[in-house]
């Protein structure tokens, strides 16, 4: 792309997906100038995950504050961005409602674009946004790239060709990565939201401790955490058998081989993809592209430009929806006030 097809364009981003609020301004799809992010953890951690219900509710109460707090904390006014990026999908339907209202009701009252996003988008942009302020990563990604998506609700293996084009490689046959922390988070009953629980109960645990299963899928790009899952609860259920029902379980060799065997198949596939579809380029982001385990050994065994978010813009936020935003902007695509949300919306389409 020529320097001419990208202007200089500062994006309100908002996000309300799940069940974090977000509001942010990036200027030119790189430089964040504030990222706000309510989180609803605490509300939701008494259910061991996310109850939509409370998780819609919340955002009414408290985005018009979070989205106020985000033009402050850039110095700007409304007048001074150029676009409201808002996400679209996939997420649940009476959170994302909440965001889009809003963004269409900035955009109908100021007179700005509005811009739908897709969250999995989101993600991938993450990995371009400099949280000080500054250029961002140098240069622009060389394509193709190949892009690793792992969050609670999604696993994406996927080729970029180019900005905003994607060819999907796989995805998970059953459980996302992150869902798969926080299923057997609670399982060994460590807490929600399940992976930073998981990565803390592993630290100084044997991640050999005990083989689990990997679901190699060969001949495809899918994933299967399922089987996994099931493995880590017979484990369980045999020590508890074992030991007694009120005995103390190894937590840290439990947690570290999951870990370790989620991990493993992340990375040995990715790799896998990056070799045969020749790419220099990889990209890992989403909640679970947080975890250390992860990065480290991502780090250490894929040898190409490796683009992983900074850990603060891992987790759900609003900064990347503003960033992705920036190139549907660039890119000359603009939204009805009518669009609805898109709960379930495959990344490049539409
Ligand atoms: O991207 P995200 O905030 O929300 C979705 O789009 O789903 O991802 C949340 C997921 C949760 O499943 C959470 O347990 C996981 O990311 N996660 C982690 C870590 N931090 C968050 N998983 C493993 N290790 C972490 N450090
Ligand atoms: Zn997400």
């Amino acid at each position: 792309m020529s320097e001419g097809e990208f202007p200089s364009a500062r994006i309100l981003g908002i996000e309300t997906s799940c069940d974090e609020t977000g509001a942010a301004v990036v200027e030119d799809g790189c430089r964040m100038l504030s990222n706000v992010v309510a989180s609803q953890a605490e509300l939701h951690a008494k259910y061991g995950g996310v109850f939509p219900e409370v998780a819609s509710r919340q955002h009414i109460r408290v985005i018009h504050t979070v989205v106020e707090e985000a033009l402050a904390a850039a110095h700007l006014e409304l007048n001074d961005v150029d676009a409201i990026a808002v996400t679209r999908g996939p997420g649940l339907p009476g959170s994302l409602v909440v965001g889009l209202n809003m963004a269409k009701g900035l955009a109908l009252g100021s007179g700005k674009p509005l811009i739908g996003v897709n969250h999995l988008e989101g993600h991938l942009y993450s990995a371009w946004v400099d949280t000080e302020g500054g250029e961002g990563p140098p240069g622009e990604p060389d394509f193709p790239l190949l892009a690793l998506i792992v969050s609670g609700g999604h696993t994406e293996l996927a080729l970029m060709r180019d900005h905003l084009q994607y060819e999907r490689l796989g995805g998970t046959l059953d459980d996302a990565a992150g869902e798969a922390f926080d299923k057997i988070a609670r399982l060994l009953e460590l807490g929600y939201p399940g992976g930073p629980a998981i990565q803390d109960a592993a630290q100084g645990g044997d991640p050999e401790a005990f083989k689990f299963p990997r679901a190699w899928l060969e001949g495809s790009w899918d994933f299967s955490f399922s089987g996994l899952k099931t493995a880590v609860l017979h484990v369980v259920r045999d020590l508890r058998a074992e030991r007694g029902e009120d005995a103390e379980l190894p937590l840290a060799d439990l947690a570290a081989s999951f870990q370790e065997a989620v991990v493993d198949v992340l990375v040995t596939k990715l790799r896998y993809a990056a070799q045969q579809h020749e790419v220099s380029e990889v990209l890992i982001a989403g909640g679970v592209s947080a975890n250390r385990a992860l990065r480290e050994r991502v780090e250490s065994e894929i040898h190409a430009h490796l683009h992983i978010p900074p850990i603060e813009l891992c987790t759900d936020n609003a900064a990347m929806i503003a960033a992705a935003g920036y190139y549907r902007y660039s890119l000359g695509h603009r939204d009805d006030l009518a669009i609805d949300a898109l709960p379930t919306w495959p990344l490049g389409e539409g």
